[in-house]
Order: structure tokens, then sequence, then C-alpha cells
């Protein structure tokens, strides 16, 4: 799919889209039959608003109508859809739903081109408007199909999407067309692969990705294995490899778009690529869905694709701890007690707690970058889907200046590309609840507040530097009958880092 921004003379609109000659054009409308200057610049002999009259469209958010032979326009063809109730500048949810409309109609069309020519949302700029048209017309393309032996089939439909903005907003609209461009790339490669099933994406497939990425963007790789990972004294994310056969992988990615000098921001993604639980082994229902435990590495990975793709000005670092968690005769026992990097001890109380165990030595690896600031994603707890559901990811951080100051970004990111976080509190009394009798904690805090004493535990690793933990165990993916990856938060961390480079 191939999308361009197409730029009109706002003197002249709304009677400029008359002249644009397109396949297809898009317009909204609004529910009580009112239309928007863009439909009413196309509607000379009334056709758009005999169709609104007659009820055939109600102008409720997501509806759409396609209508030939409109009279005294140059576009074949007008797409209206709806945009809710009037008023001076559309509700974001109302804009995205018609532009989700607007992908699905089109992707059934016998048209090559369309033209999308909505108006401004609420409270947001031409950069929103275009990263959620984009990303909505990419969302709906996307097919999981890399194992199927036949192909979905996706060879009707518009390929080209214009993006009408005003003269005025045509260097901000084509600035944010690269960037949601290459978001989409990114967000496709962390979608395929979550996808991926776990005999492929092994530790070793995502090292392979992170090579090929290092090498399509210039960026350098380190990939660590497993006598490597002893040298450094990993001892906690040894322990989680113990009853496997299958290679673990420590991969460092590293982007140097700004100054030699500049402390890089770090990102860590848990890259458990099954998780069974271990010798703590999980229930068999829905077992599968563990394939999408290296969530947080997929989204680290496909942030660090749309980075090269932009040639951000920032230096970025991605560290991915990957390996698989199994049970075996040889699987770390719950009871054992392991040296982390650090020199810290953890009693292993439950080996299905694992993410933690791999991520504490990653955080501590981190500490040699001296970083502006290091963010962790990893599908960490169940418990962090029973507080928040599928809708934010958790956010945790300490509570000082500096700390409320990264969350405020990172939070600000969310909602900027509606991938939003909530924040979570990190506190000393939760902390408690990870006391062990024989080692320095345990790697559990009781059912309690699980996602806060897991980040708890993490927290405990990070002591050099200014830290977030994004727990995107609700939101990576979606299980049922639309069961897939989502792509976030690449979302919100591209967001995040696009901001950062200023
Ligand atoms: N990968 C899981 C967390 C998870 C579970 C994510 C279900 C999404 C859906 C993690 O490794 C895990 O098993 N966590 C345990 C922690 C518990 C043993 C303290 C959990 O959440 O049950
Ligand atoms: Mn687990
Ligand atoms: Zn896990």
């Amino acid at each position: 799919m191939d999308f361009s921004i197409k730029t009109f003379d706002a003197k002249s609109a709304p009677s400029a889209h008359k002249a644009i000659k397109t396949g297809c054009i898009v317009v909204g409308v609004f529910e009580n039959k009112k239309i928007t200057p863009a439909a009413a610049g196309l509607d000379k002999q009334g056709q758009i608003a005999a169709a609104l009259k007659s009820g055939d469209i109600s102008g409720k958010a997501g509806t759409a109508l396609l209508l030939r032979n409109v009279a005294d326009i140059a576009a074949e063809r007008v797409l209206l859809v709806g945009l809710g109730e009037e008023t001076d500048a559309v509700a974001e949810k109302s804009w995205q739903q018609a532009a989700q409309a607007a992908a699905r109609t089109l992707a059934t069309l016998g048209s090559n081109d369309a033209v999308l020519a909505l108006p401004a949302v609420k409270d947001r700029d031409i950069a929103w408007s275009v990263r959620t048209a984009v990303l909505a017309f990419r969302e709906s393309i996307f097919r999981a199909d890399a194992l199927k032996s036949k192909k979905d089939s996706a060879a009707a439909g518009v390929k080209k999407i214009a993006i009408a903005v005003a003269a005025a907003e045509a260097t901000a609209a084509k600035n944010a067309l690269l960037q949601s461009v290459a978001l989409a790339n990114g967000m496709d490669l962390t979608k395929e692969l979550g996808n991926l099933p776990p005999n492929v994406c092994t530790p070793t497939y995502l090292a392979n990705t992170a090579k090929k990425i290092a090498a399509d963007y210039k960026m350098t790789t380190e990939i660590l294995d497993r006598k490597q990972i002893q040298a450094l004294k990993m001892g906690s994310f040894l322990s989680v490899t113990n009853g496997t056969e299958e290679p673990p992988k420590f991969i460092v990615l590293k982007h140097n778009g700004g100054k030699a000098k500049d402390a890089p921001v770090v990102l860590v993604g848990k890259g458990i690529t099954f998780d069974s639980g271990g010798i703590s082994l999980k229930p068999g229902a829905g077992m599968d869905e563990m394939k999408y435990d290296m969530g947080g590495a997929a989204s680290v990975i496909g942030t660090m694709r749309a980075v090269g793709e932009m040639k951000l000005k920032l230096n970025v670092v991605a560290i991915v701890p990957s390996c698989e968690n199994m049970p075996s005769g040889t699987a770390t026992r719950p009871g054992d007690v392991v040296t982390s990097m650090s020199g810290q001890t953890i009693e292993v109380l439950n080996t299905d707690a694992e993410g933690r165990l791999i991520l504490c030595d990653a955080l501590t690896y981190a500490e040699r970058f001296k970083p502006a600031a290091v963010i962790d994603v990893a599908t960490l707890t169940g418990a962090c889907v029973t507080s928040l559901g599928h809708h934010n990811s958790g956010l945790f951080t300490r509570h000082d200046d500096a700390h409320d100051k990264l969350a405020a970004e990172l939070l600000a990111a969310g909602r900027q590309s509606g991938d939003t976080a909530w924040r979570m509190p990190v506190e000393e009394a939760y902390n408690e609840q990870l006391k062990s009798n024989f080692a320095d904690m345990a790697n559990i805090g009781g059912p309690a507040g699980g996602s806060i004493t897991a980040a708890c535990f993490l927290e405990r690793f990070t002591k050099k530097y200014t830290w977030a933990h994004l727990d995107i165990a609700g939101t990576a993916w979606k299980s049922g009958a639309s069961k897939g990856s989502t792509g976030r938060p690449v979302p919100l961390l591209t967001t995040f880092l696009i901001n950062r480079a200023g």
C-alpha cells in the first residue's frame, strides 16, 4: 500500500475537492443529516444530501456508503463515512472509526487509488490524523498467513491512498507520513514475530532478525551465546534456560543516530519464546498463547526497525534476553537459589515467574551504557491483565522528580499515539512481600498486587539510572477468534523516541 500527501489551497476549499481526479474521494458526513464542508463541496446536485435524507447512511461513526456518478466532480466515486455528531472539530474516536470504515470499504473496491478528505480532529494536529489513517489502513490489510499454504487473497482493493491536507500543513503532514509508514512497518514486524509459532520464532530467530535490521539500517549488533552469558555471570537468566535444549541468546542492537557522546535510551524486551511455566507448569488451556511471551522483545525489535527507517537522530540501544522456559530433568526447581549478575541472590519459589529472572540480568547489563533512561517492556504478569484489562499497558517507575518526568513522557506518548499506558505504584510496602528466608529476595511476592511486586523485583536492579517498566501482558496480543499480536507498544515507544529526538 502506497501513501502520499495531496495538498489543496485552503482558500478555494472545499470546492477544490471537486477537481480532484481519483478513483474514489472519501468525505465525512454527520448524524442528523449534516455534512462536512468537503462533502458539501462535492454536492452540487444534492445527491449526497439525498442519500442522507433517505437514511441510506446514518452518519454514525463507522458507517459508510459508496456513491457513483456524483455530478460535476472529477472523482469516479464518493465514499461517505460517518463522523458521528456534528461539531467544529471531530472527536478522536469517531475520526478513527471513519478511517477504519474507509479502509474496510476501499479494501474491496474496484479502484486503484483513493483520496482521503476528512476534517480536522478536536485537539489533535495533522500528524495525528495522518498516523491514525496510515495505521487504520495498514491494520486492515495485515494478514498472519506466513505459514498458510494458501495465502488470503488481497488482490482487489485500493493500493494508493492520498491524504488531502491544506497547503499550510503540507510539510508537517509529509513528515508525519514518513514516520507513520516507518511505525506501521515496525508494528508489522512486531506482529509477525509475535504470531510465529514457538518452534519457528526461537531465540536464534530473534537474534537473526536483529542482525537483519542491523544490516538494513546501519546499526550494530552483538549476539551473546550461552558461553558469553556465563562469562557475564548472568546466573538468574541462565537458570531459566536450564530445562531446554534450545540455545539462549542475549541480543544487543544499537542505533547510533545521535552524537557519539549522547547518553542512549535503552529498551529492554522480555524474549521468552515459549513460557510453559517450567516445573511450576501452567495449566493446559490456552498455553499456546505463551508463544507471545516474547512480545516485549518483538516490540523492542519492531521499534528499532521504525527508528532505523526514520533515521532518528537519537542513540537507542535494544537489549533482548531470550530463551525458552521449559520443564525437564535439568530444569530449575522451586526452592533453588540463583545468583544474578548484580550479585544479589534470588530464591526461585515459582519457576513461572521467569520474566523477571531474565530481565534483572539484562537490567544490570544496561548499566554499562550509562543510559539517559532504561525502559523495559514485558508480558510480565497475569495480574496486570486483571488490574488494567486489555486497554492500558501498566507503567511502573520509582516516585521521584526524574521518574515522574519520564512517566509523564511515556504516558503522553501513549495518549498521542492511541497506545495508552496507566501508571501503577512502586512502593516500599509492596517490596516487603519479596522477602526470602534464604536469599536476598524471592522471585514472587504472593497473590496480592502481583504486577506491582514484579515491578518492585525489577526495581532492585535499576538503582543506577532512570528506569521505567511497561507490563504489556494485557495489550500485546488478542485472544479468541481474532487471536493475534497487536503490535503494541510500538506506537507508544516510537512516539516517545520521536519526542526525545526533538
Ligand atoms: N508470561 C507470564 C505472564 C502472563 C500470563 C502474561 C498470562 C499474559 C497472560 C509470566 O511469566 C508468568 O507466568 N507470570 C506469573 C507470575 C506468578 C507466578 C507470580 C503469573 O502472572 O501468573
Ligand atoms: Mn511465566
Ligand atoms: Zn512469562
